[in-house]
């Protein structure tokens, strides 16, 4: 039966990863897989991580299993972050294996709700969206999102493309700090696609993995919080593992806004099942550790300046390199990197230009030219802008 199997194409992130590990160069440079590396090039466990993992392990009497929608402190914690003002009677909700879980779980939800449901995605956006799309058989089409010449968003492109969506389709959306692109919409922008969506009926799918790595916790969530009080139906899928650096323990969250409570209730009887039927019970330590840090004020303000911390150390690398660029390049043609927000740019680098960065440079990004601003430290800022010039991007 097994060698029956059919070679899977890598993901175009992870095979970098292992890419980079056999390199054996000196000062070779990882802006690959998008993970923040502080200046000495560490992925730390925060301060509050630590701190309530010590509570929790002096505390916790028993690991039975959570709830199957996890636990409700987690929940109601993440709804507040997320949310603000959270709709209690509309709102269901489901702990997750990470951002990833939560984004194929909406996924699950919107197929068991709507078998003719159609996916409209940015393009370009995370391969993985593609590429559980694709696993699922779901259909989808790309709406246009970035403009290759300003590196800013195509907006027309992208409202006339969101307007063919129908009703009960879904748009997914990146609530704040585009993946790949690092390009971004304004408040207005994001009023007229509100706009859009209340007239066709389609449904908003946000996926919120970065919210606090672009112009901060409540900024990064305005938009979110804003479809969510104007539209009736809204599924918000969210990630804790950047912003409170717990990738490995894989902690992500996914929302349901119903039209009214007894479509909450389906629609949180169908989440809980929707675990169960993948993998049960989600996945609790991570969730814990989020939820004794958003509930408790001293806890919660540590965390918070140290993610102001990591969001301010990528600005200022941002803010280096396109200055850099523009000495080395005598043009302001690379400012956009200034303007985009979140640890991603897309540079607008042919496939044989990112190549020959690797080749010559031993610097690494993903094909389509996406750079992890946090994998980069201010020393290593000048060496990746001289080789952006002289690979001739
Ligand atoms: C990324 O886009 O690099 C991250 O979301 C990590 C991943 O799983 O791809």
């Amino acid at each position: 039966m097994l060698s029956n199997l059919k070679p899977q194409a890598p993901d175009s992130i992870l095979k970098l990863i292992e890419e980079f590990k056999a390199d054996t160069r000196q000062g070779k440079i990882d802006l690959g897989v998008g993970v923040y590396k502080d200046p000495q090039g560490v992925t730390p466990v925060m301060r509050a991580v630590k701190a309530a993992e010590q509570r929790i392990w002096e505390t916790q009497t028993t690991k039975a299993y959570t709830g199957l929608a996890g636990e409700p402190e987690y929940r109601n914690a993440m709804a507040r972050m997320v949310l603000k003002d959270v709709p209690g009677d509309r709102l269901a909700s489901l702990a997750t294996v990470g951002g990833t879980g939560a984004i194929r779980q909406a996924l699950e939800l919107a197929r068991l709700a709507n078998p003719g449901a159609t996916v409209y995605v940015s393009n370009p956006t995370w391969p993985n969206h593609l590429s559980i799309m694709k696993f699922m058989g779901l259909p989808f089409v790309e709406y246009r999102y970035f403009d290759a010449e300003t590196r800013g968003v195509d907006f027309d492109g992208l409202k006339a493309d969101i307007a063919r969506a129908g009703k009960g389709d879904i748009v997914l959306l990146h609530g704040c700090c585009h993946n790949p692109t690092g390009a971004n919409l304004s408040m207005e922008q994001w009023d007229e696609v509100a706009a859009i969506l209340e007239k066709s009926g389609a449904i908003p799918l946000i996926d919120l993995a970065y919210q606090g790595f672009g112009d901060g916790l409540e900024e990064d969530a305005a938009a979110t919080r804003m479809i969510a009080q104007r539209l009736p139906e809204v599924l918000i899928a969210a990630s804790c593992s950047k912003n409170f650096g717990i990738y490995r323990e894989r902690t992500g969250i996914l929302f349901a806004l119903a039209e009214n409570t007894a479509a909450r209730d389906l629609a949180q009887g169908s989440m809980a099942f929707l675990n169960r039927q993948n993998y049960s019970f989600p996945p609790d330590h991570g969730a814990r550790v989020v939820s004794t840090i958003l509930t408790d004020d001293a806890l919660r303000a540590d965390w918070a300046a140290e993610l102001e911390e990591v969001r301010n150390t990528m600005l200022g690398l941002r803010s280096q390199l396109a200055s850099e660029l523009r000495d080395l390049s005598g043009s302001d043609r690379f400012d956009f990197i200034g303007q985009h927000r979140g640890m991603f740019s897309r540079l607008g680098a042919t496939p044989e230009q990112v190549a020959k960065l690797k080749s010559d440079a031993a610097i690494y990004m993903v094909g389509d030219s996406r750079l992890n601003i946090a994998g980069l430290n201010q020393h290593t800022v000048p060496v990746l802008a001289r080789a952006i010039i002289d690979a001739g991007i």
